[in-house]
């Protein structure tokens, strides 16, 4: 019988997820690393909790009524037949994580930071992925204003020292549950009398979500919203007060922002305070870098103890736009600062001088293959690296190599004992 050679079949990467590579690897990391160390300084250290859930956390956490559970929920059975969703978001998780060890025993608020791939089945557009990546911190535990404004101001303090300028914070407060319902019974009411034959995605919302409706992209439910009931006027003297500490608080740390009545975020944990990031360098669709809020009934909801919390999470990959966009992505150079050539029989010193180097934390590369020098330089010019040692029969018995700075073409030697400190002077490390 003959033996048939596989069938060669093309796969690509299914809509909606992507490769990081080269360049945008090191800006990613670079990105990762800086969020971590602020979120440290500020209290907030790094846990990693799982990337699939039960369904149910997120179908009662994240509420059965947003477009999230509804639409765009990656879930699926396990081998035990269990329902299990791959994570939306990390606010859930979070909440999961610190009522399962029972963190608030070791004093409160507790503070942590975490980030990672999740993951909606949603249209796909640029800042708009269906594995996407977020990090942010939640603080759970106390209920004072004064921790909203350290958690918005630490997402605005981590964006503006990337360099964003076209930056807003947008602010809100959406009440609690009973002040709520209370006003969407008003909403709904208004903009069913203002807008006959709605559109029936507003119709939709207004059934099952009807807050959602602020949301609206219809000119005549905008129009009719500006004029309509505010959340804001049917809030009880409490959470006036809680929202109006936290504006004073913003004003005391200097951060600009905007109170935006339209803010209501779409999961449904959120009570009193909302706050979105937005870059004026992005589609209006897309313009959140980031996003958060408080949530009061959601640790007690996960089978915890009747505590408040707050948080923010970001989107990797729209800073990145930002950053691209406001022309402040970071230079990369190539992976590598030295690569080393050998010419003849020298390919056994030419490894050692490379790990030598590579002890040392040189970045450092070698050429593999048997190829002329010519191709090893063509090699080196693209591998980015700043210096190329070559290693020459004759130069290996006077004990020297030739150094080659690639950006400007020019050579010297140097003896073996002092290769890695004239790179190192080359390359500043
Ligand atoms: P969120 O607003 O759903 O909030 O997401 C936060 C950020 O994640 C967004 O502002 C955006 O930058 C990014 N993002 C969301 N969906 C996508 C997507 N499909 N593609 C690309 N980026 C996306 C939450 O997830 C809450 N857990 C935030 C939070 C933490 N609230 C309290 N604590």
């Amino acid at each position: 019988m003959s033996k048939l050679a596989p069938v060669s079949i093309r796969i690509s990467a299914p809509k909606g997820v992507y490769d990081v590579i080269g360049a945008d690897t090191v800006r990613w990391d670079d990105l990762e690393t800086r969020f971590f160390e602020t979120a440290a300084t500020w209290g907030y250290p790094r846990v990693r909790i799982p990337v699939f859930e039960h369904t149910e956390l997120f179908v009662r956490s994240v509420g059965e009524a947003t477009d999230i559970v509804r639409k765009e929920m990656y879930t699926f059975s396990d081998r035990g037949d269990r329902s299990l969703t791959l994570r939306p978001e990390g606010t859930a998780g979070m909440v999961r994580c610190f009522v399962e060890h029972s963190l608030d025993q070791a004093g409160l608020p507790w503070k942590a930071a975490y980030g990672g791939p999740m993951f909606r089945a949603e249209n796909v557009q640029r800042g708009r992925y269906r594995q996407f990546h977020q990090f942010g911190v939640e603080a759970i535990g106390v209920d004072d204003p004064a921790l909203d404004v350290e958690v918005i101001a630490l997402g605005w303090a981590f964006l503006r020292h990337l360099g964003l300028v076209e930056l807003t914070l947008l602010v809100n407060t959406i009440g609690r549950p009973e002040e709520r319902a209370r006003y969407v019974e008003v909403l709904a009411d208004h903009v069913r009398k203002a807008v006959p034959g709605l559109d029936p995605d507003d119709e939709e919302r207004l059934e099952l979500n009807p807050l959602r409706v602020l949301d609206s992209r219809d000119p005549r439910v905008v129009e009719a919203l500006a004029t309509g009931p505010r959340l804001r006027d049917v809030l009880g003297d409490e959470s006036r007060s809680h929202f109006g500490a936290v504006l004073d608080g913003l004003d005391a740390a200097g951060i600009p922002y905007e109170v935006d009545d339209t803010l209501v975020r779409g999961l449904d944990y959120y009570t009193s305070t909302t706050f979105e990031y937005a870059s004026g360098t992005l589609d209006s669709a897309q313009n959140a870098l980031g996003g958060g809020g408080h949530y009061d009934g959601l640790v007690e909801m996960c089978g915890g103890p009747p505590l408040p919390g707050i948080g923010f999470a970001l989107g990797v990959e729209r800073i990145l736009i930002a950053c691209e966009s406001e022309g402040i992505l970071a230079e990369v150079r190539g992976t590598v600062d030295v690569i080393v050539l050998h010419v003849g029989e020298t390919a056994v010193p030419a490894r050692r001088i490379a790990a030598e180097l590579r002890e040392a934390g040189v970045r450092t590369d070698v050429v593999f293959g048997n190829r002329s020098l010519k191709a090893q330089f063509k090699q080196a010019d693209r591998s980015g690296a700043r210096v190329a040692v070559v290693v020459g029969e004759r130069d290996m018995e006077r004990g020297v190599v030739t150094l080659r700075d690639l950006d400007t073409g020019e050579q010297s030697e140097a003896t073996l004992d002092s290769v890695r400190q004239e790179i190192e002077e080359v390359i500043g490390s």
